[in-house]
């Protein structure tokens, strides 16, 4: 069997595990995440494997399975945290089941290895476990050690395995991206040819292929990832083999299919199809408040006016491709892979798609490529950088941005007296607000209250509370600062639900945040800026916006962004002159424990 210029990461739950996969990326050598119990076959195919850290014990009754063969493929393995455990625990070594934990930075020393190539002997590590190799496995040296940790890199030098205990893909390790560049190039062999460009000529061809005479039905939702996959579609086969349809949900930001439709047409795309279907929509989501309900009814039509617009035009798959501009972390469930439990439905994998997946009838030419590689390809096919800059967007769009109530949520009075007790050793004013939003905590959804907090904006002290609140209260996973009005004097929970005046107030404030952080040179720095629309009323005036700009890569876990004050203080005086608006917060929470969306 070939084998390919690539490293395999297997995911064993580590919330590292995407950024493991793109340091590998950067170094240009492609990389693939899959599951431990990935088949011998495949696993052959890659130059490297290296095992990814994970949350739980080597003795976990539950631990996550894996297959075993991977310490006999002949091709080295770098095991990392977790992965290192296993190694010593698999290998006939012994693992110390962890009393205390270290977590943090520790100096560590470092002996002669292929590994520390180019390292100096002592530098600075991040580690964060446990449990901790006690004994070696017979073959294997120790190459590195720190105060706590005899064992914090080992090798077996004749079969190339190699085990760190600490985090070499995170930013807090000095020197990390070298020890895994060393793993890659030194160790495995690799060679440096993942690049854009080689990409979109490889897979120019392989789209050929795969289509062969077949046309393709691209469903183009509007965001960066269906349009630059409309881009490459293009370029590979031409605009007159496909049929891009749009359909308009109505949930799209202020104009922005319009400028899709404009800029793609630009190029040189003959027609993108639109199906204006936002009153169907809304008359499906009509007395709709649950946010998981909205989802699926959303996805379930979407696909439906899919399919039907693909029996209007006799699709039959002898002779046509369903295309998705599905891109990578889409497909992979981070958390042990298989065992993820599911956080929140996304439409281009509703079970219909999933069917025509399976035999073969649906062609997603970015399914390996990140975020911003996408944008990196959308460039190259010479989209315009305001197109391919955008953020990322969901699929339901403003839908899961403007929360509904039937109006009958309590708030449990004797918690929120224990929350304003907590939030004024930090200052603040609390109140519990009367609507719940998902949130994440290990792998598990959680769907909890919000709080309020009022003062002055001093971020570290806001940060201080924020992480306070969602620690001692398990019942709250999101906190969100008032910026406007300056204080509450009533609060009141309203029956609302998804409809027009709704979504115009939406589209206003979010046109007003996106606006004033492009006027400010702050739209790369921050990764993502939901604005959302609560169904509370403060002191009588109206409902209460949300800004939620963060920072974060790839989405897996984020902070929220620290706006500056006078940013922060031209958009609320804009949006607040919007009808209906009667408060504007920020969200002050971390992903996790919140997600970045609200629903
Ligand atoms: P959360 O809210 O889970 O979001 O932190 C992570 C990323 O996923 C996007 N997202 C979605 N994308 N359909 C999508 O296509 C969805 O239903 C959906 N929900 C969340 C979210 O915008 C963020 O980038």
């Amino acid at each position: 069997m070939d084998t390919e210029n690539k490293i395999i990461v297997l995911d064993f739950g580590s919330q590292y595990t995407h950024l493991l996969a793109r340091r590998v990326r950067d170094l240009n050598v492609y990389s693939e995440i899959m599951a431990p119990t990935a088949l011998a076959d495949e696993l052959k195919k890659a130059k490297g494997i290296i095992l990814s850290g994970g949350p739980q014990s080597v003795y976990a009754k539950d631990a996550v399975a894996f297959n075993p063969e991977i310490f006999s493929l002949e091709i080295p393995v770098l095991g990392l945290c977790y992965g290192q455990q296993l190694i010593a625990h698999e290998l006939g070594g012994k693992v110390e089941p962890g009393e205390t934990k270290e977590y943090g930075t520790a100096k560590l020393v470092a002996e002669e290895s292929e590994l520390f190539n180019r390292v100096p002997k002592e530098f600075t590590a991040w580690m964060s476990h446990g449990d901790k190799v006690k004994e070696l496995p017979i073959g294997f040296t120790q190459i590195g050690s720190t105060n706590d940790c005899e064992y914090a890199a080992i090798m077996d030098d004749e079969k190339r395995i190699f085990g760190l205990q600490f985090h070499p893909e995170v930013t807090h390790t000095e020197n990390g991206l070298q020890i895994i560049s060393n793993f890659v190039f030194d160790v495995c062999n690799c060679e440096k040819n993942w690049t854009m460009q080689n990409f979109l000529g490889e897979k120019i061809e392989s789209i050929k292929k795969e289509a062969g005479d077949k046309n393709v039905f691209l469903l183009l939702s509007g965001g960066v990832d269906s349009t630059v996959c409309l881009a490459l579609l293009d370029k590979a086969i031409g605009s007159e083999r496909i049929h891009a349809l749009h359909v308009d949900t109505g949930f799209m930001r202020k104009g922005e299919s319009a400028f899709v439709k404009t800029e793609l047409e630009k190029l040189g795309i003959n027609e993108v199809h639109v199906a204006d279907a936002e009153e169907e929509f809304l008359k499906k989501l009509k007395g709709i408040y649950d946010p998981e309900e909205k989802r699926q009814i959303i996805g379930k039509l979407f696909v439906e006016i899919a399919m039907q617009e693909i029996e209007n035009m006799n699709f039959d798959t002898e002779t046509w491709l369903l295309g998705q501009g599905t891109i990578y972390p889409d497909t992979i469930e981070t958390g042990g892979t298989e065992n993820a439990k599911k956080i929140k439905t996304h439409h281009n994998r509703a079970p219909i798609i999933m069917e025509m997946i399976e035999k073969g009838n649906v062609i997603e030419p970015l399914n390996q490529l990140y975020k911003d590689e996408v944008r990196e390809l959308g460039k190259l096919l010479g989209l315009p950088e305001n197109l391919v800059e955008r953020h990322p967007f969901p699929g339901p769009g403003t839908a899961i941005r403007i929360l509904c109530s039937n109006g009958k949520e309590k708030i449990d009075e004797a918690l929120e007296k224990k929350i304003i007790k907590v939030a004024k050793e930090d200052g603040f004013e609390a109140k519990l607000l009367p609507v719940k939003a998902v949130g994440v905590q290990g792998d598990n959804r959680t769907y909890s209250n919000a709080v309020v907090l009022e003062g002055t904006l001093d971020y570290s002290a806001l940060e201080n509370a924020s992480t306070k609140i969602t620690n001692k209260f398990t019942s709250v996973n999101r906190v969100v600062f008032l910026l406007r009005p300056r204080g509450i004097d009533s609060l009141e929970l309203k029956e609302a639900y998804l409809t027009k005046d709704r979504i115009e107030i939406l589209k206003e404030a979010d046109a007003i945040a996106m606006e004033t952080i492009k006027e400010r040179g702050l739209l790369h720095e921050i990764w993502q800026f939901p604005v959302v629309l609560l169904p509370v009323d403060f002191n009588g005036k109206g409902q209460g916006i949300v800004l939620r700009p963060v920072y974060s890569k790839e989405a897996m876990t984020a902070k929220f962004a620290k706006l500056g004050p006078s940013v922060l203080e031209e958009m609320v005086e804009k949006i607040k002159a919007i009808k209906g608006v009667g408060a504007v917060m920020l969200d002050i929470t971390h992903k996790p424990p919140a997600t970045i969306e609200w629903e």
